[in-house]
């Protein structure tokens, strides 16, 4: 992967990468094709990251299909699918990790412990094999695309990261493979989530700042679906991630919820203009 990304870029190729787990969906190849239109070569990669995966997740059941994937990339802008293997990305013994203090101990990180760091670890070794002018990150995991923003930006590391925007069912649900674990009813009802988000979101552009309030009516919303297990709903500065209690500038809301076996995120950002007076 390092000798073709070498050679293309002494061509004077620009080289867009964009690094999935497989598993492929509309949400990967539109991350693709942004990346084509900006580079004149997209390297995709597909490695199911142990590392990122706690002890009782669903590194096991984690749909797999390279076959299925390998075609749909065939009919996509792609140039080249860089598919490392375990025993080459952690060889025996291999211990290190990368970390972003702070920013991956909260949120998802304080439900997944170990998860950015397994992110960030993987991350930068597909960098340095692939080392792309521009890594492309779906808001789809927000919180992953600020701790990833975080690292390059830390570790100087010579890339430029774009996000991608959330792809969605005609019915509102996020695109996922994780989407693969639901019953039909359990399908039926994820939509809520995004509902949910869209109308916090709303209520806040309508005036409403206070954020507990709009956290209440989003999970309000939530319960109505019987077979939603609401993990956590949080309120945060997109940037920081901090919580707020009103909300202002760039915000970030974000649901995690349990439909049966499978474990759902989404998330909507937005942006509040401050009030004259307003802090
Ligand atoms: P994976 O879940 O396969 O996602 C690969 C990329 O696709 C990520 O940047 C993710 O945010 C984006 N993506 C997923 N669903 C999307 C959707 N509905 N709309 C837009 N983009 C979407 O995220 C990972 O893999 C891994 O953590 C990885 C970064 C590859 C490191 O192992």
């Amino acid at each position: 992967m390092r000798r073709l990304s070498h050679k293309l870029k002494a061509r004077g190729q620009r080289l867009g990468f964009v690094p999935t787990m497989g598993a492929l969906h509309e949400g990967h190849l539109s991350l693709i094709r942004q990346a084509a239109r900006e580079a004149d070569r997209v390297v995709v990669s597909i490695f199911v990251n142990p590392l990122q995966f706690g002890p009782q997740e669903d590194l096991a059941h984690y749909p797999r299909d390279l076959a299925r994937d390998l075609e749909r990339l065939a009919g996509e802008p792609v140039d080249a699918a860089y598919l490392p293997g375990a025993e080459v990305l952690y060889p025996d013994g291999f211990a290190a990790r990368v970390t972003v203090a702070g920013l991956e101990a909260v949120l998802e990180g304080a439900q997944r412990p170990g998860h950015f760091a397994g992110v960030c670890t993987v991350v930068l070794k597909l960098l340095h094999a692939v080392a792309p002018d521009t890594l492309w990150l779906g808001q789809k995991d927000a919180q992953q695309c600020v701790v990833l923003e975080r690292l390059v930006r830390d570790l100087d590391l010579p890339v430029k990261v774009r996000r991608g925007a959330t792809v969605r069912e005609s019915d509102g649900l996020a695109m996922s493979s994780r989407n693969a674990y639901l019953s039909a009813e359990e399908r039926a009802q994820a939509p809520v989530l995004h509902q949910a988000l869209a109308r916090l979101a709303a209520a806040a552009r309508a005036g409403e700042r206070d954020a507990a309030a709009l956290r209440q009516l989003a999970v309000r919303h939530i319960a109505g679906a019987p077979l939603a297990r609401l993990e956590s709903l949080d309120i945060v500065d997109a940037r920081t991630l901090a919580p707020l209690e009103r909300v202002a500038g760039e915000v970030l809301a974000l649901v995690a919820c349990r439909f049966g076996g499978a474990r759902l995120i989404d998330n909507v950002q937005f942006r509040i203009l401050r009030r004259e007076g307003e802090r």
